[in-house]
C-alpha cells in the first residue's frame, strides 16, 4: 500500500492556504493509502518561542486536523517530538546534506532576512523536515507549492545515503492539489497567503467566524479592468479569488469564473464558498476543543504506532551506517 507522510507546523493560525494546499489533500488520501500525518512541534523550535503558547498551540493544532476529516482510526497522527527519532535521525541528514544545498533553500534566505535572531535551527530545518519523510518508507508527500524545494532536497538525501550505504531509504515524491497550492494574501496578492500574517486582513483563518471572512473577502484587492477572467500575469487579485472559489467547490479557477459579471459578485460568491466550506469544521473544532484529555489519549496511540514505524527504519540506517549496535 502507498505511504503518504506530511507535517504542518504549530506556529501561528491555521489558515486558508494550509487547508486547499494541503489538509485537504491528507484528508483525502486517507481512503486510498497508509496515511502518517505530523504535528512537527521541533520544526516550531528554530524561532523563538513561548513555550505555554508552544503546548496550547499543538493541542489546539491537533484538534483542528481532526476538525478537518482527519480521522485517526484511519491515520497515523502524531506530534513529532513524541517520537525521538526524528531529532536523532536529522543529524544523519545534515551528514548527508551538502551546505550548499541547504543554503540554497528559498524558504532559510525569506526567513533569515526577516528575523533579527537566525538559529542555526533554521537553516538545518530542511534536514530535519528530509528525516520526517525517511523515517517511514514516504511514497507521496502531499504539500502545497511552497514545500517544493524541500521535497525535492530529501529526494536528493534519500538517493545519495543509498548510492552510498546501500538500498536504505524509499526516494519521495510530492504530491501538489491542481488548484489551490498557492493561495495567496487577499491584500498582497503577490505573497502567499501566510501564518506569519496572522490577524491581517489578507489572511482566512480556519477559525475566523463568518462575519470577518465576509469582510475580508469584501475588501480584497482586485485589478484594473471589470472582467471576472483567469489570469494570474495581468489579474493577480482576481485570479487568487477564482483559485479560492474554484478549490471551495471542486472546480477549475476558468469554471468557477462561469456566471460571475462583476468584482463584487465574485467576493460575495467566493466568501460564501468558504464560509460553508469552514461551518462544518468549526463545529467539530469546538467539541472537540471542549475535552483536550481525549485529543492527548488520541495523540499517545498515534505516537505508538508511529514509533514502531520510525524506529524500525532509524534501525537499518544505524546499521548501514556502520554505528555499532548494542
Ligand atoms: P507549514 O506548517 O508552513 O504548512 C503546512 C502545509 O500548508 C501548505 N501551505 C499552503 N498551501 C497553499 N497556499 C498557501 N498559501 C500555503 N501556505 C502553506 C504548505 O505547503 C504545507 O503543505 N516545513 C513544513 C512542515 C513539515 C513537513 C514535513 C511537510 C515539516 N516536516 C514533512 C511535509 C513533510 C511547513 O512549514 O509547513
Amino acid at each position: 500500500m502507498t505511504r503518504v507522510f506530511s507535517g504542518i507546523k504549530p506556529t501561528g493560525s491555521v489558515h486558508l492556504g494550509n487547508l486547499l494546499g494541503a489538509l485537504r489533500n491528507w484528508v483525502a488520501m486517507q481512503d486510498e493509502a497508509d496515511t502518517v500525518y505530523c504535528v512537527v512541534d521541533l520544526h516550531a523550535l528554530t524561532v523563538p518561542h513561548d513555550p505555554e503558547e508552544l503546548r496550547a498551540a499543538t493541542l489546539s493544532l491537533t484538534q483542528l486536523l481532526v476538525a478537518s476529516g482527519l480521522d485517526p482510526e484511519r491515520c497515523t497522527l502524531f506530534v513529532q517530538g513524541h517520537v525521538r527519532e526524528h531529532a536523532e535521525c536529522a543529524w544523519v541528514m545534515e551528514c548527508t546534506a551538502a551546505f550548499g544545498e541547504l543554503r540554497r533553500m528559498t524558504q532559510f534566505k525569506d526567513k533569515s532576512e526577516s528575523n533579527d535572531f537566525v538559529s542555526g535551527g533554521l537553516f538545518t530545518y530542511p534536514a530535519l523536515q528530509a528525516a520526517d519523510i525517511l523515517l517511514y518508507d514516504t511514497d507521496q508527500v502531499p504539500v502545497g507549492e511552497d514545500q517544493r524545494q524541500h521535497i525535492e532536497l530529501t529526494r536528493d538525501i534519500a538517493m545519495r545515503f543509498n548510492s552510498r550505504y546501500g538500498e536504505t531509504f524509499v526516494v519521495p515524491e510530492a504530491i501538489i492539489p491542481p488548484t489551490g497550492a498557492r493561495v495567496m494574501d487577499l491584500q498582497h496578492p503577490e505573497n502567499k497567503m501566510s501564518k506569519s500574517d496572522d490577524g491581517a486582513q489578507g489572511t482566512i483563518l480556519l477559525l475566523d467566524d463568518p462575519a470577518a471572512i465576509e469582510k475580508k473577502f469584501k475588501r480584497a484587492v482586485t485589478d484594473s479592468g471589470n472582467e471576472v477572467c483567469y489570469d494570474p500575469v495581468d489579474k493577480p487579485g482576481v485570479s487568487n479569488l477564482l483559485s479560492i472559489l474554484g478549490a471551495a467547490t471542486g472546480r477549475s479557477p476558468e469554471a468557477a469564473a462561469d456566471g460571475l459579471e462583476r468584482y463584487g459578485d465574485l467576493k460575495a460568491a467566493t466568501a460564501e464558498a468558504v464560509v460553508e466550506l469552514l461551518r462544518p469544521v468549526q463545529a467539530r473544532y469546538h467539541e472537540l476543543a471542549a475535552d483536550p484529555a481525549e485529543t492527548s489519549r488520541l495523540l499517545e496511540i498515534g505516537a505508538d504506532k508511529a514509533r514502531e514505524v520510525a524506529a524500525a527504519t532509524f534501525d537499518r540506517v544505524r546499521s548501514n551506517l556502520g554505528l555499532l549496535g548494542r
